[in-house]
Formats: C-alpha cells, structure tokens, sequence
C-alpha cells in the first residue's frame, strides 16, 4: 500500500516563525489566508499535527467552508505516551468527525484506553528519533485507506516529516511581519551538514491574499 499525499502547509512570519517565544500563534495570517488553509482542509482526507500543537492551540481542526464538506477530515494527533487530556476542543467535536491518535507501541496504556473510553480512535507504531516514527504513522493512515493528508504543524512535526523526505508539497502563507529570532521556528532543526543535503523545492504557484503570500512548492 502506497504512503499518503503529504501536503505540509505552514502559516508564518515573513521571517518564517509560527508563533511568538511565549507560543502564541493567532492570527498571524489574515482572513483570506485563513479561508484558504479551511478549503485546503475540507479537501484532505486527514488532517495531522504533533502533540505540542494539541497542547498549545486545543485546536478543532474541522474544515469550516460554507457548504461544510461533506465528510469532515479524519484529525490526526502523534502523541508518543498518549498524554493528550481526553478533553477540549478535538474531544467536544467528536459528533462531527473523528480523532485518532496514534503514540507509541510502548506507549502508557492507561493513558491510551482513557482516550479511547472518550471516544478517540487510537494506533500505535514504533517509536522514532523524535516520538514515534513519523513514516510508520503515514503507513498506518495508509491502512485507514487515507490518500491525501494536510499537516498542520508545529515546527518539530514538520522536521521530522521533512527529514524523513515524506512531505510531497508545501503550501506556504506568509504574513506581512516580523518575529525575530526568539520566535518558534516553522521547521525546527534538520541538522544539515552541507547546503547541498538542504531538501530543495520548486515554486509551482504563487498568489496574493490580500496582504500575505500564498505560495505552493513541490519537490524539485
Ligand atoms: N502558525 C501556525 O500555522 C502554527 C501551526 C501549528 C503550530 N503552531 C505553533 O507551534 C507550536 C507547537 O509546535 P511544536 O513544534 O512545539 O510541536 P509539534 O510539532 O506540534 O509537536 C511536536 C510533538 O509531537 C510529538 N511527536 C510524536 N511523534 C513525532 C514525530 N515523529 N515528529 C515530531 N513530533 C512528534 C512529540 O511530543 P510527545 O513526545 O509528547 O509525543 C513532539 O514533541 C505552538 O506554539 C503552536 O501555536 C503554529
């Protein structure tokens, strides 16, 4: 079985950063960035972020187009010890689509069955230099019968994706402003050791949105 479509879309800072150094994330791109990002949602079959993003944002992660898609995407957490607080906001939307969290095959059961008793699917895979293992999870996705998938952040999810050579295509929007170096990083640490080993891109679109960028980029 084929690996999914990985899309990786990042909202950023001019200077490429996803929050401020105290997490703080909304709204840095603007209402018809935002629009986008929902469209690009309601047409994944999943939809995934890493445990510090659920931490940090409780976001919903459901696609809000008008009309609502037909099937809201499958939301998709890798949380290592299935620590997520079986509450919040992905928890209090459970009637409008799924959650399945997936964390390690070592992971606390305890923690795992709690999730579940609230109603979150859960897997389990491998664990990998950062958490689980980022290809396994794309594999078990793959098993769900899931094609196409739009990652969401943070910057240590999309590392690990990038690192690994998962992601197939970003899509990138870009706000007007400036966070500085203290800001969190979109991608964090790839831990190069030459320019040449830098995964390369190839812009194959380009749009504005009122004030920020939107641009698309595929493997070169
Ligand atoms: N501007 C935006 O569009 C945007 C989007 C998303 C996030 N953000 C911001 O980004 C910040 C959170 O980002 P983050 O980089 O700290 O966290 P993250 O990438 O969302 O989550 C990283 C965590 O996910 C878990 N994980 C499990 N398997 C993993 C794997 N293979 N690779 C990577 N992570 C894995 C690990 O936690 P465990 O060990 O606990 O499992 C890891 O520490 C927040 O401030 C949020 O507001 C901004």
């Amino acid at each position: 079985m084929s690996r999914p479509h990985v899309t990786l879309k990042l909202a950023t800072s001019l200077d490429g950063r996803i929050a401020t150094a105290s997490g703080e994330s909304r709204w840095i791109t603007g209402q018809e960035s935002r629009a986008e990002v929902q469209r690009l949602r309601a047409a994944a079959q999943a939809v995934m972020i890493g445990a510090g993003t659920a931490r940090a944002d409780d976001p919903e992660l459901l696609a809000r187009t008008d009309p609502p898609p037909g099937r809201q995407p499958l939301r998709v957490v890798l949380d290592t010890e299935f620590s997520l607080p079986p509450r919040g906001r992905l928890f209090a939307s459970l009637d409008r689509g799924p959650v399945l969290i997936i964390g390690a095959l070592d992971g606390n059961p305890a923690a795992r069955a709690a999730l579940e008793a609230a109603g979150a699917q859960t897997g389990a895979v491998s664990r990998g230099p950062v958490g689980i293992d980022a290809e396994a999870a794309l594999d078990l996705l793959a098993e769900e019968g899931v094609e196409r998938v739009l990652v969401e952040g943070g910057g240590v999810l999309a590392a690990s994706l990038l690192g690994a050579d998962a992601v197939d295509r970003l899509e990138w929007f870009r706000a007007p402003m400036l966070m500085g170096g203290d800001g969190r990083p979109s991608v964090a640490a790839l831990e190069l050791a030459r320019l040449a080993e830098a995964p390369a891109w190839r812009r194959v679109a380009l749009r504005e949105l009122g004030p920020d960028l939107w641009e698309s980029y595929e493997r070169a």
